[in-house]
């Protein structure tokens, strides 16, 4: 389940093989995504990966984790852009086979129901990528979330903000809430990748290590997950025993 890696590039290279192997293998596959730094190189050597072996991707759908509520559409730190910018564009994916969940709705639980349902009508996800936030939330079900619930919309925490104030400005224009797929719809994909990197994570990835299934480590469920990954580079792995 845990895998230690020498560096972000291996993990990206071995992430994006995984995601080819699963579209090969299936072409209509159902791709949950993730944003976030740690997702940067495992896009890019995905684009490379397909524009090099001319992979055909216009039957797959994709399904993003979460995206912040309140932002204008398009804004530059919309979960939405970072997929065009990092993915979709690049790749020429059309945006009928794209979702993210919607922050402008205009009512948001008839959103994250209707996003529940559509993940449900294609049978669940084939793989979900997923990063760790420092406090251990995974899409942003940040802890204390119930283990059941699926997508809603959540107050994020303080440290969330924190930490994902450094692509804003200031923290003031970090939003406080995200519409987030719940650990519900994570857990019935058929594959699960965590990917955890840089030192900055390596106390997280102790927690996550040490912990029992416990909703204060949203992460901690996967290890009940029947095929997980959770693979780190040596600097999120520092803190882990030898494994
Ligand atoms: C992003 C997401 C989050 C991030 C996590 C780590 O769609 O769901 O759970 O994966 O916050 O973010 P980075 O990779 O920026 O450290």
């Amino acid at each position: 389940m845990f895998k230690i890696f020498s560096s972000p590039e291996d993990i990206a290279k071995k992430v994006s093989e995984l995601l080819y192997s699963t579209i090969k293998q299936k072409p209509s596959a159902a791709l949950g995504l993730a944003t976030g730094s740690t997702m940067e190189p495992v896009y890019a050597y995905f684009v490379k990966q397909v524009q090099e072996t001319g992979l055909d991707l216009s039957q797959v759908t994709t399904f993003n984790l979460d995206e912040y509520i309140g932002l204008p559409f398009g804004h530059p730190q919309s979960y939405w852009a970072f997929m065009q910018q990092h993915l979709f564009e690049p790749l020429n994916i059309a945006q009928a086979q794209t979702h993210l969940p919607c922050g402008n709705a205009k009512v948001l639980t008839d959103e994250c129901e209707q996003y529940t349902q559509k993940i449900q009508a294609l049978g669940g996800l084939d793989i979900q990528l997923l990063g760790i936030g420092s406090n251990g939330h995974i899409g942003f079900n940040e802890p204390g979330t119930p283990f059941d619930r699926c997508t809603h919309v959540v107050d994020l925490t303080e440290e969330t903000r924190l930490d994902n104030s450094r692509f804003f400005n200031d923290l003031s224009e970090m939003p406080t809430q995200a519409v987030t797929m719940g650990i519900a719809e994570i857990m019935s994909a058929k594959e699960v990748v965590l990917v955890a990197t840089g030192l900055h994570k390596s106390k997280t990835m102790r927690h996550l290590y040490e912990s029992e299934p416990d909703p204060n480590m949203p992460a901690s469920i996967l290890k009940t997950h029947p095929n997980v990954k959770i693979w780190l580079d040596t600097e999120a792995a520092a803190l882990l025993p030898k494994i």
